[in-house]
């Protein structure tokens, strides 16, 4: 890895947008990947695990994943294979990679890692927060060991993907959500964002079918299959949007937001039809003081452009 990459720690629940993250963090000179952690989120926490294991071995990358928290702290949780196909890459890919997991547990190396490197660890949240929310418990002097935390997940001001009015991730763990919002300083990329200016549509798809084929288009347009074809019954078109690999994408090229703001963010733990609503205060309420960054925009065309040179070229770098 080249001395000055940004070091990242990447807690996942392997679906086909979390592997198309994991693909951006593993073939860009400017990341270098701690080590990967598993939570229970989008579909069964095994095929999670395997399908982390593919994507890292589809582009040669020996990074080790960790098998982390495989319920949320206190409630209940539903998959998400409507969206993302039974074993989360589409539903006919189902790997068996035989690699083997590293021997710790995902909360106790999160910790680790970070007291080891104080102030240089980047957390990438890509699941539902149990993981980081147990890591907190663990050491609750994160938020100084940590150099950042992105976190994709919530709704703000927009409505869910999940329900009404959550995002899945939040959802999820609405509990642990709200914990690590309320102790560390979070860069968060809500769902409305990923709506606004993450979305391809026909035009991309297009592009990666008449070039030259590469094993990650194939593998993109295999990974997500299931939720275009959710989307066209669903939501009015074929499209995809891209919440998880947007984070490792501003990771990597940091002039992609194009805007932020400061706010006091919180979760609703309730049970109910709130559970797992994202709370945004910017100030008028006097909710708590503000130390969440919120992302509100991106330079679309830019991020289109890094995710056609990674899944064409081999690398996001191209783009830049
Ligand atoms: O709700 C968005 C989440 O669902 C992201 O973490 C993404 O991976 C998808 O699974
Ligand atoms: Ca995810």
């Amino acid at each position: 890895m080249p001395s000055s990459s940004k070091r990242v720690l990447i807690d996942t629940d392997t679906a086909g947008d979390d592997a198309q993250a994991l693909l951006l963090a593993a073939t860009t000179d400017r990341l270098g990947i701690e080590g990967v952690t598993i939570c229970a989120g989008n579909v069964e926490f095994d095929r999670q695990v395997e399908n982390a294991k593919y994507a890292l071995e589809l582009v040669d990358n020996e990074t080790t994943v960790y098998e982390g928290a495989r319920s949320p702290l206190l409630k209940d949780h539903e998959f998400a294979d409507q969206i993302h196909g039974e074993g989360g890459l589409g539903g006919d890919l189902f790997p068996e990679t035989g690699i083997d997991s590293g021997e710790e547990y995902a909360v106790d190396y999160i910790v680790e890692t970070v007291r080891e490197n104080p102030g240089e660890i980047t957390l990438v949240c890509l699941a539902p927060l149990t993981n980081i929310a147990l890591a907190l418990k663990k050491e609750p002097a994160l938020n100084d060991l940590v150099d950042e935390v992105y976190v994709m997940g919530g709704a703000v001001h927009w409505p869910g993907n999940d329900t009404a009015t959550a995002e899945f991730n939040f959802w999820v763990d609405p509990d642990a959500a709200k914990l690590v919002l309320e102790h560390l300083d979070v860069t968060l990329f809500d769902w409305g964002l990923s709506v606004r200016d993450t979305a391809f549509e026909s035009d991309f798809f297009s592009t990666l079918r008449t070039e030259d084929d590469t094993a990650l288009a194939d593998f993109y347009l295999e990974s997500t299959k299931v939720g275009r074809a959710y989307n066209e019954e669903h939501r009015g078109g074929e499209r995809t949007v891209q919440p998880d690999s947007s984070v490792v994408a501003a990771l990597i090229e940091p002039d992609l937001v194009t805007e932020t703001d400061h706010a006091y963010v919180t979760v609703d733990e309730r049970e109910g039809i709130t559970r797992g609503h994202t709370v945004v205060d910017t100030g008028e309420w006097e909710l708590g003081a503000p130390r969440t960054t919120l992302v509100e925009s991106l330079d679309s065309d830019l991020f289109e452009r890094m995710m056609r040179s990674l899944l064409l070229d081999g690398t996001p770098d191209d783009a830049l």
